[in-house]
């Protein structure tokens, strides 16, 4: 038995996430520290989404920079490529063959209907096709590894069930191919907001904490954080209940701790800074090993690449065999079918 076959006993899943640095908060609550939980029950395919991530139309130099940040997010917080497959998206080129080979069963109705794409189409006059193509990449990176589950936030659903629709017009029209993917949403966490207690936390709207950040960093951060917005003064009671820095708090508080913030609150006997302080302490506090991992991978970038390139090794093992039996039962095989 191959070692594909052997570990094809535990259930397969698939996540990605795109490169913009290190993790940040939202990454780590929404997704890392599920994953990291996760590695000895599935068998588990890790992947940085550089593909994606053009889409957002960065600075290609600042991207070798931000898939190596976030590499070492993923080692430093306990992805493990011992247990895991770890790599970079561009790696295995048959995520984009077989996102093109989606094209062919993916009615363009169901890409218009996203709403990620209608948020993100706002922002263009003229909107790149990569942007509407977006989700038929991720279908493609979930079922090129025909995983059974994919582990996300709240914010994947749509993409997910998009991916589903994917796999069974395909098996539809070509045969029974590929698992109909089922989502696992981390339902506890929900959508982490970022400081400005509005929008979800995320790079691209510059309202996120990185978990590898240092004391300093974190605190400069968190300090900006908005609280309850009728708390003007200092001596006004505060409602924990709206405040985005409590709701924070859960991850990173004690219960009891939390309980004397929430009554300190709300007699104004602590202030919005104090209540910030004992957040930003706390989460240095939980995030110091990492901080401490990371400065060893950081220091050895050789140790991340060998990661990476032995990840991508392994996935391509797998993706190359699934794009085989794609390809044939596409009729894409003229040779093997004719001579
Ligand atoms: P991305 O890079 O935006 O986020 C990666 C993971 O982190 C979660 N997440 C959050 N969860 C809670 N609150 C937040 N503020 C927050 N920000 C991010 C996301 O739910 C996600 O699980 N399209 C995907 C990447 C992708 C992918 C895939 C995911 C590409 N191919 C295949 C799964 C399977 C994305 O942009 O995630």
């Amino acid at each position: 038995m191959t070692e594909i076959q052997q570990t094809r006993r535990k259930k397969r899943i698939f996540s990605g996430m795109q490169p913009s640095g290190e993790a940040h908060l939202g990454n780590y609550l929404g997704a890392l520290r599920r994953w990291v939980s996760m590695q000895d029950e599935y068998d588990c395919v890790w992947c940085i989404v550089d593909d994606h991530a053009i889409t957002s139309g960065g600075d290609p130099v600042d991207m070798p920079s931000s898939v190596f940040d976030l590499a070492v997010s993923f080692l430093a917080v306990g992805l493990d490529p011992e247990r895991s497959i770890i790599f970079v998206q561009s790696d295995v080129h048959e995520h984009t063959e077989l996102a093109w080979l989606f094209n062919a069963v993916t009615p363009v109705g169901d890409l218009e209907r996203m709403t990620q794409y209608k948020d993100k189409a706002q922002h263009f006059e003229s909107i790149p096709a990569g942007i509407l193509n977006y989700p038929i990449l991720q279908a493609a990176d979930i079922l090129l590894y025909k995983a059974d589950a994919v582990p996300v936030g709240e914010d994947q659903r749509q993409h997910l069930e998009l991916t589903r629709e994917v796999a069974r017009k395909f098996n539809a029209r070509y045969g029974e191919t590929f698992p109909i993917t089922e989502p696992l949403i981390g339902e506890d966490v929900g959508r982490i907001l970022g400081l400005d207690g509005d929008t979800k936390m995320s790079k691209s709207l510059g309202n996120t904490v990185g978990i590898l950040a240092e004391p300093d960093a974190v605190w400069d951060r968190v300090r900006t954080a908005v609280t309850d917005p009728q708390r003007v003064r200092r001596e006004d009671p505060g409602r924990p209940e709206v405040c985005n820095v409590f709701s924070l708090h859960r991850f990173f508080t004690d219960e009891n701790a939390r309980t004397d913030i929430d009554a300190g609150c709300r007699s104004a006997e602590l202030g919005c800074v104090d209540c910030k302080r004992i957040l930003s302490d706390n989460i240095e506090i939980s995030f110091a090993p990492y901080r401490e991992r990371a400065a060893h991978y950081r220091a050895h970038p050789n140790e991340v690449g060998y990661v990476l390139d032995q990840g991508a090794e392994r996935a391509r093992t797998i993706a190359s065999e699934t794009m085989e039996e794609v390809r044939h039962k596409m009729g894409l095989q003229w040779r093997n079918a004719l001579l």
